[in-house]
């Protein structure tokens, strides 16, 4: 070696040197405990189907739900988001506030059979409309002010149920207000709400709507999503949402989001929920497929990454593969 060359002053590399110090200065660890488990709730069929575009990921009946919430919480999951698949659809989505509708049988059920695990359901009427539409169609539109009134319907019938948190991820304007509003005269103050603040309009959704049969049956979701070109006014969405009385604001999708992460996470004080969607989760599981990747390291790079980015809440369809990865880390 060149004795005259410059030798550093800094060495980063100090803290890098082995397993131990590394551990000890790791800024960001993802726990089970973090992560949220979305799942299927079909009427449809008495067992279990897999989703083709989403490998390992099923349509369950009911009882079938029992069994995999089950092992989601021996391998440490603290959440579930439940989605109906119903077998009736119509204009208004009246399946979505029936009290004998599929999610409101499901929430019943997992609260009588399964301890200490927190049911969320997600408050929308794509999967119960005909037309696929996230609310009430008018004039080929969706009309904003006539779906309030449905999705605080939905919200109800959610609480009614017995579920822990209500999600609306409809993205009409001033539907927490609304849901607030119903819950509050009906006694269910202290049920709270995970607004789907900054739902862009995206691409990465589509597995969800093969899985949940509910893609639109005309036009798109462009005149109620966020634009993926806008980050300001997802900034907006989510301050307006906090004023409204959310009490955990959500950014979806989140791998291609993480300034959006980051940013609302820098102007607010309520705890930050993303959204892992079905198209970011078959990317990385047809890589896997192919050997192209390494599932364990990829998804814990991509858990941890968004966690790094801001989000305290991480809702994933590789929840219980990430929480055995987890588990096996620790
Ligand atoms: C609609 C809804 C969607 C998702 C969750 N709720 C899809 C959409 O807007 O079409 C997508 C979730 C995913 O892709 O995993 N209420």
């Amino acid at each position: 070696m060149n004795n005259d060359i410059l030798k550093p002053v800094f060495r980063p590399r100090r803290l890098r040197n082995n397993t131990l110090i590394r551990e000890l200065v790791k800024e960001t660890k993802i726990q089970t405990s973090d992560l949220i488990y979305p799942m299927f709730i079909t009427e449809n069929s008495d067992k279990k189907e897999e989703i083709p575009s989403m490998p390992n990921i099923y349509r369950f009946p009911i009882n079938q739900a029992l069994e995999e919430i089950q092992n989601a919480k021996e391998l440490g999951i603290r959440g579930v988001l439940l989605f109906g698949i119903p077998s009736k659809k119509d204009s208004i989505a009246s399946s979505a506030y029936d009290d004998e509708g599929v999610v409101q049988k499901a929430v019943r059920e997992i609260k009588k059979n399964i301890r200490d695990m927190l049911v969320i359901t997600d408050v929308c009427c794509c999967e119960y409309t005909d037309h696929g539409h996230c609310g009430i169609v008018k004039n080929n539109n969706v009309s904003n002010d006539d779906t309030l009134d449905i999705l605080s319907k939905i919200a109800l019938s959610h609480a009614k149920a017995g579920a822990d948190l209500i999600a609306p991820s409809d993205m009409m304007d001033g539907r927490v207000r609304a849901i607030r509003h119903v819950l509050d005269n009906e006694g269910f103050e202290n049920l709270p709400i995970m607004a789907y603040s900054a739902k862009f309009s995206s691409s990465f959704y589509s597995p969800f709507r093969d899985a949940a049969q509910s893609t639109p049956q005309f036009g798109d979701r462009k005149g109620y999503q966020l634009d993926y070109s806008n980050s300001r006014e997802a900034i907006y969405e989510a301050i307006l949402d906090m004023e409204e009385g959310a009490d955990i604001i959500m950014i979806k999708p989140a791998m291609v989001y993480m300034d959006i992460i980051a940013k609302i996470k820098a102007i607010s004080n309520i705890p930050i929920a993303t959204y892992n969607v079905s198209g970011e989760y078959s990317m990385v599981k047809a890589a896997v497929k192919n050997n192209w990747i390494n599932e364990k390291s990829v998804v814990l790079e991509i858990l941890t990454g968004l966690k790094r980015a801001g989000a305290d809440i991480i809702i994933t369809y590789h929840a219980l593969d990430a929480a055995y990865f987890i588990n096996m880390e620790f």
